[in-house]
């Protein structure tokens, strides 16, 4: 408005220099609603710069232990100075934008501006106008000045709010490639378990190659294997964490790919390698923040895994604090927590991957009576580390480079002595699958 009531007026002085000013001001004003693209495209690249970074500063923090003992603290700090300086460069380039385009509009101002006086003072010489109507055009120039340089500070910081916000729709854009099924249900009770010809591949690689074989509900299967072999590989397969590239996961007769997500992972329960515990209290780990679940429940839940002892020798119960990546828990009682987890949803299949550290004797004593409480009436798919826990498999499967190596009854395996299983048994599991 007030840009409009001061050409009104240059108007009013000399029409000639009032059209000159407005073709101007049009420019700038075209300029800042168009021109501001790159800036918008700067500042998304310098937040996913700044992203990329705190992703890394995290990673490496949570990994700093293992860094050290590894002496690779050289290389994480030449991949944070790369990081850095990308961050440098970009948010450079993101303020190089916005300075350029705030320059334009000033340069495009100050054109105007001589444009205008070169005109009046042609007009003047030519006797159409007075000294007084030049001072006034340059006052008026002048007031043009302030309402265009306003918008075009407002254009900067709203291309670069943009740019925010098109940064954070491309996050919620990216889609799950894991798709609900329709809504054929698993049958409730213990599960039956069959890898039909699955093979898998996490990348180019494949880890996974035609692995069949099938487990009768409420049966236990023992999954062996060296490192990399592939077996928790296949546990993300029957919790559907991912797809198999060929073949077909079925529990209790249904491909995993016709259930729907929720129910099939209410009615698998995984307790993984190396489990997560989040920042909160013991209570919000088991329950997973579920304000619903009654202390008793979880009362109930310790008693049923044998683990009410161990509950009440915590300081505060189920109140402990838990800090994030299970600070104050070794790796066997984190595991206990997941144990817990799991009982509480009650799912008709478990799969356990056992830590591969080894543990101490009392903790070790837990968890084994807390997986045979937790397996009992379910069906189980337990990766074994440690010799008791193989020998509650009722079947075993032995894995070699994503392939079965051996599969059979554990009782006939072991008492063939020309089996895998039987060599493995003689060399001492626990030395040979760690
Ligand atoms: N998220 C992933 N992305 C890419 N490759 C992966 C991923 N997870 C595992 N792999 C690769 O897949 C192969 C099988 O790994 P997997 O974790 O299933 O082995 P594992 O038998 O569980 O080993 P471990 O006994 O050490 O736990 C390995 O070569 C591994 O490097
Ligand atoms: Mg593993």
């Amino acid at each position: 408005v007030f840009l409009l009531g001061v050409l009104i007026l240059l108007y009013r002085e000399d029409w000639r220099v009032g059209a000159l000013l407005t073709i101007f001001a049009l420019a700038a004003l075209l300029y800042l609603m168009r021109g501001g693209g790159f800036v918008g495209v700067r500042s998304r690249a310098a937040r996913a710069a700044a992203a990329d970074l705190s992703g890394y500063l995290e990673e490496q923090l949570g990994g700093l232990p293992d860094l050290k003992t590894s002496g690779a603290d050289a290389y994480a700090m030449r991949r944070l100075h790369e990081r850095l300086a990308a961050r440098f460069h970009r948010v450079n380039a993101s303020a190089m934008a916005s300075s350029v385009f705030n320059a334009i509009v000033g340069l495009l101002f100050v054109l105007g501006a001589g444009a205008a006086l070169g005109l009046s003072t042609v007009l003047y010489g030519a006797g159409a106008i007075t000294l007084g109507t030049i001072y006034l055009v340059f006052r008026y120039t002048g007031m043009l000045r302030q309402p265009i340089e306003r918008l075009s500070r407002e254009m900067n910081s709203f291309q670069q709010a943009t740019g925010g916000i098109v940064r954070v729709r491309e996050l919620l854009a990216i889609e799950s490639q894991i798709a609900d099924g329709a809504s054929t249900n698993i049958p409730p009770g213990a599960l039956s378990v069959e890898l039909d010809g699955v093979s898998f591949a996490y990348e180019a690689e494949t880890v996974l190659h035609g692995i069949s074989c099938r487990v009768e509900p409420g049966e236990v299967l023992g999954l062996l294997g060296r490192t990399g072999s592939g077996k928790t590989t296949i546990s993300r397969l029957l919790f559907r964490l991912y797809d198999p590239t060929e073949g077909a996961v079925r529990l209790g007769g249904v491909d995993v790919r016709d259930t729907r997500l929720d129910a099939l992972r209410e009615g698998v329960g995984l307790v993984t390698q190396d489990v997560q515990l989040f920042q909160g209290t013991l209570r919000d780990n088991v329950a997973l923040f579920n304000r619903n679940v009654a202390d008793a429940r979880l009362d109930a839940v310790f008693a049923e895994l044998g683990l009410d002892g161990w509950l009440r020798a915590l300081p505060a119960g189920l109140d402990t604090p838990l800090g994030a990546g299970g600070r104050g828990l070794s790796a066997g009682e984190a595991q206990l927590v997941a144990l817990a987890r799991v009982l509480l949803k009650d799912p008709g299949l478990v799969i356990l991957d056992e830590a591969s550290s080894r543990l101490d004797p009392h903790t070790e004593r837990l968890l084994e009576r807390a997986v045979t409480r937790l397996l009992e009436g379910r069906t189980g798919v337990v990766i074994a580390h440690r010799l008791a826990t193989v020998e509650r498999a009722d079947r075993i499967l032995i894995l070699e480079g994503g392939r079965i190596a051996e599969f059979g009854w554990r009782a006939d395996l072991a008492g063939d002595p020309q089996s895998r299983f039987a060599q493995l048994l003689r060399a001492g599991i626990q030395e040979e699958l760690v």
